[in-house]
């Protein structure tokens, strides 16, 4: 069975959002590079590339279903932060709203009782926690450590220990 075009739709929007957070964790990348913090750069790095995973994703499963991968224009993201904090909480604030994108297909694909979609957005409910919760929890680390430099390195080399995600 073929997808609906407003699912289509929207989940071609959703490929663009995707996209455009994996090209704004990007940007806090260089951003932190520029900065001399490799630990959060790499972070960033890899945000990065898992949100161009979860964009190949909609793509992969909007062709399954017989709909047509249209990619949206991309704004360009924002460069230029006035802290690490700043950079992280952007990075929260971004999260909340894919979240809320996802709900919203979510909810779009069971009023159409297309489960083959509401299954595959499951995944993507349960992503949003986790990404939700490991910014939330780095930016409480970096309340702590405010005004001391030696604790911000600190955080930074702990940043670089976070591994990449299995490939679900
Ligand atoms: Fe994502
Ligand atoms: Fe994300």
């Amino acid at each position: 069975m073929n997808i609906s075009k407003e699912l289509e739709t929207a989940l071609n929007e959703q490929i663009g959002i995707e996209f455009s957070a994996s090209q704004s964790y990007l940007s806090m990348a260089a951003y932190f590079e520029r900065k001399a913090f490799d630990g959060f750069a790499q972070w960033m790095h890899l945000q990065s590339s898992e949100e161009h995973q979860h964009a190949m994703k909609f793509y992969q499963y909007l062709n399954d279903r017989g709909g047509v991968a249209r990619l949206p224009a991309i704004e360009a993201p924002r460069w230029e932060y006035g802290s690490v904090r700043e950079v992280f909480e952007a990075s929260l604030e971004q999260e909340h709203s894919v979240t809320e994108n996802i709900y919203r297909l979510y909810k779009l694909a069971q009023d159409e009782s297309d489960f083959a979609t509401v299954s595959f957005l499951k995944w993507f409910v349960d992503e949003q926690v986790e990404e939700e919760k490991s910014v939330s929890d780095m930016i409480d680390k970096l309340k702590m450590a405010e005004g001391n430099p030696d604790s911000l390195l600190f955080l930074d080399r702990y940043a670089m220990e976070r591994k990449s995600e299995e490939p679900a």
